[in-house]
C-alpha cells in the first residue's frame, strides 16, 4: 500500500518559485489500481518522479507499507526504491538490448548471480506471455510487447507498488485493452497497488479501482470508480463516461440523456419506464459498464411523452436520471492534451537511476 501525504512540489525559489504539486493526499492499497488523470501541464510527470523519488518532494511524504521514504537519506534510498516499479512509456526500453537483457537490467545492477537472473527473468517474460520474445531486440517486438517488457522489467525486484506514467498513451485500443487487463491480472496476481498515470479516459474505465483528477498541481476529486460514475454531480464521474452517438429519436420525439444515479439500476429498465410511461422507449444510444458487480452507463432514450416532470419521475424510480437533451450537447469531456512527446534523452538518463 502507498500514501502520499501533503505531497508537495515546488520548483525553483524565491519570486520563480512555482507549486507544481500542492499538498496531495492520495492512497492506495495493496490490489487496487488507483488511475490519476488530468491535462497535459497539471503535474502527473512530477507526481511519477516524486513517487518514485527520482525527485525530492519539497515537503510531505510518500509512505509504502508504512515508511516514509521522502526523507531516506540517498544511499538508503537505492534500496527503498525497489518497492516501486517504474513503467515508463514504450520508447524507454535499451534498443541494444534483447527483452531479456531489458528485463534483466534491474538484476544486474543489484548484482544477482547470473543463474538467478536468468531464472527470474524467464519467470517475468512467462508472467507477461512474452516467453516466446526473450531474445528478440525492442525493434522486433510490437507497440504492446515492449510495454510488456517494461512491466516486466518494473516487476523485477518485486516491488509492492507499480507506478505507470502514460504507459499506455499512443497505444491502439487493441493493445491498450490487452496491456491494461495484464495489469489487473497483476495487480491480482502479485495484490500490487497501481498507480496508473494517464491523460486517456477512454482507458481509465477499463483500468481502475478508483480514479483522482488532478488539476494544476491539486487533487480535485477522487473516489471509487463506481462511486464516481453514479454520482450525477461528479465531473470526473461524467467525464469517465464513455461517449455516445445517439441516433435521431424521430420526428415528434425527444431525446433524453439517461444517467445511472444508483447502484440498484434494475438490467430491464428500459421495458420498465416504458411501462410506467405507457409508450414505447426507443433506445438510441447506451454504454453500460459492469463496474465490481454494479451497471454503471448512460443511455439516450427517445420518447414521444410531453410531460416532462412525469418523465423523469419514471427514469427516478428506477435509479436513473433524465434530462432533456439539447440538439448539441457534449456527452463526455476529455483532457484536451496532445500525446505526449517521446521520452527525451535526459528523462531516460533520469530512469536509469532507477537502478543504478
Ligand atoms: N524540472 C522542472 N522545473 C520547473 N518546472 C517544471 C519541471 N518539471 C515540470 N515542471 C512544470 O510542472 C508542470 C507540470 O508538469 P508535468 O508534471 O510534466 O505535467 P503532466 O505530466 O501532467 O503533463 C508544468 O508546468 C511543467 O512546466
Ligand atoms: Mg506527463
Amino acid at each position: 500500500m502507498i500514501s502520499l501525504k501533503q505531497l508537495t512540489k515546488v520548483y525553483g525559489r524565491g519570486p520563480d518559485a512555482v507549486t507544481v504539486l500542492d499538498r496531495l493526499d492520495v492512497e492506495v492499497a495493496s490490489g487496487e489500481i488507483l488511475a490519476v488523470v488530468g491535462p497535459s501541464g497539471a503535474g502527473k510527470s512530477t507526481l511519477a518522479q516524486c513517487i518514485n523519488l527520482l525527485e525530492r518532494p519539497t515537503s510531505g511524504q510518500v509512505v509504502v507499507n508504512g515508511e516514509d521514504l521522502s526523507g531516506l537519506p540517498e544511499h538508503r534510498l537505492r534500496v527503498a526504491r525497489r518497492r516501486i516499479g517504474t513503467v515508463f512509456q514504450s520508447a524507454s526500453l535499451l534498443s541494444r538490448r534483447t527483452a531479456a537483457e531489458n528485463v534483466a537490467l534491474p538484476l544486474e545492477y543489484l548484482g544477482v548471480t547470473p543463474a538467478e537472473a536468468k531464472a527470474r527473468v524467464a519467470e517475468l517474460l512467462e508472467r507477461v506471455g512474452l516467453s516466446h520474445r526473450a531474445h528478440h531486440y525492442p525493434f522486433e517486438l510490437s507497440g504492446g510487447q515492449r510495454q510488456r517488457v517494461g512491466i516486466a522489467r518494473a516487476l523485477a525486484l518485486r516491488p509492492s507498488v507499480l507506478l505507470s506514467d502514460e504507459a499506455t498513451s499512443g497505444l491502439d485500443p487493441e493493445t491498450t485493452r490487452s496491456v491494461v487487463s495484464l495489469l489487473r491480472q497483476l495487480r491480482d496476481d502479485l495484490d500490487l497497488a497501481v498507480v496508473f498515470i494517464t491523460h486517456e479516459m477512454d482507458t481509465v474505465l477499463h483500468v481502475a479501482d478508483s480514479a483522482a483528477r488532478l488539476d494544476r498541481g491539486r487533487i480535485v476529486e477522487q473516489g471509487r470508480l463506481v462511486d464516481l460514475l453514479t454520482d450525477h454531480d461528479s465531473a470526473l464521474g461524467r467525464a469517465l463516461q464513455p461517449r455516445l452517438s445517439p441516433a435521431d429519436p424521430g420526428a415528434g420525439a425527444r431525446a433524453w440523456h439517461v444517467t445511472y444515479d444508483s447502484r440498484a439500476v434494475p438490467a430491464d429498465w428500459l421495458q420498465r419506464v416504458s411501462a410506467d410511461l405507457g409508450e414505447p422507449a426507443a433506445l438510441l444510444a447506451a454504454t453500460i459498464q459492469n463496474i465490481g458487480g454494479t451497471s454503471t452507463g448512460n443511455a439516450t432514450v427517445g420518447l414521444v411523452a410531453p410531460d416532462a416532470v412525469r418523465v423523469e419521475a419514471a427514469f427516478a424510480r428506477h435509479g436513473l436520471r433524465a434530462v432533456l437533451r439539447p440538439t448539441h450537447h457534449a456527452t463526455r469531456g476529455t483532457a484536451p492534451e496532445t500525446p505526449p512527446a517521446e521520452p527525451t534523452l535526459t528523462t531516460t538518463r533520469k530512469e536509469a537511476a532507477l537502478w543504478a
